[in-house]
């Protein structure tokens, strides 16, 4: 009995201890840090619009992925007022095509909305929601080039005519686009994808 109790007394603190040793680990050693965050500027850095697409669709696990984090993404009070349409039939993409130039070949795009009824409003006239919806597609973004796909964000839409073409209501409210998918062989990034401003002129410590 004595025994059983010593057994099962060390199955318990086994793992706590290997847990406790990761952290220490983790704690002393500032390498591990610095390659996390290393991998985060390498994605970032490693992003570029992809203007080029190959005609190959993605998975529906990997767009289940993209959603993912999109969802993640931080709202003004938690208000999640996003809505976003998933375009990849045929029908949907001529549609896409008609109210942009910007699909760049694409088979499948993403239209982002924020709904005014669950919208955070900002004063009387104004809302959180292109924030918002920016804010998300920014993570599906990243997601999307960690799955080893292209995007590229486009404003240049006639938000009426995908109002009306794909009869959304009158509370859904379209702000950006975005195809995505396998890059092209021929997708390279644009000549400005590495123009930077110098970093003293856009930061500035008060
Ligand atoms: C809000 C926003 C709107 C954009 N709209 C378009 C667009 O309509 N068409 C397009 O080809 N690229 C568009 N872009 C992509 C930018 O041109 C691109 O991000 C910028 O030139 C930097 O290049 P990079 O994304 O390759 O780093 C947009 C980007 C943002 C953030």
């Amino acid at each position: 009995m004595k025994k059983y109790a010593i057994i099962t007394l060390l199955a318990l603190l086994l793992p706590l201890c290997a847990c406790n040793e990761q952290k220490n680990e983790q704690k002393n050693n500032p390498d591990m840090e610095t390659t996390a965050k290393n991998d985060f500027m390498t994605l970032a850095a490693g992003r570029y619009s992809v203007r080029h697409f190959a005609s190959k669709p993605v998975e529906q696990e990997k767009i289940d992925l993209i959603l993912e984090a999109g969802k993640l993404a931080p709202t003004a009070v938690n208000s999640q007022p996003q809505m976003i349409y998933v375009l990849r039939s045929e029908d949907a993409m001529a549609k896409a095509n008609q109210v942009s130039p910007c699909m760049y070949g694409a088979p499948q795009a993403f239209l982002f909305c924020y709904d005014d009824n669950r919208v955070c409003r900002r004063g009387p006239n104004d809302n959180y929601g292109d924030i918002d919806v920016t804010i998300v597609l920014t993570h599906m973004m990243l997601e999307a080039y960690n799955l080893g796909l292209g995007t590229c964000p486009v404003g240049a839409f006639n938000a009426d005519e995908a109002c009306r073409l794909f009869e959304l209501p009158e509370n859904i409210h379209p702000i950006l686009m975005m195809p995505f998918g396998y890059p092209a062989p021929a997708a390279k990034p644009s000549e400005s994808h590495t123009k930077y401003r110098k970093m003293d002129e856009m930061v500035e410590y008060k």
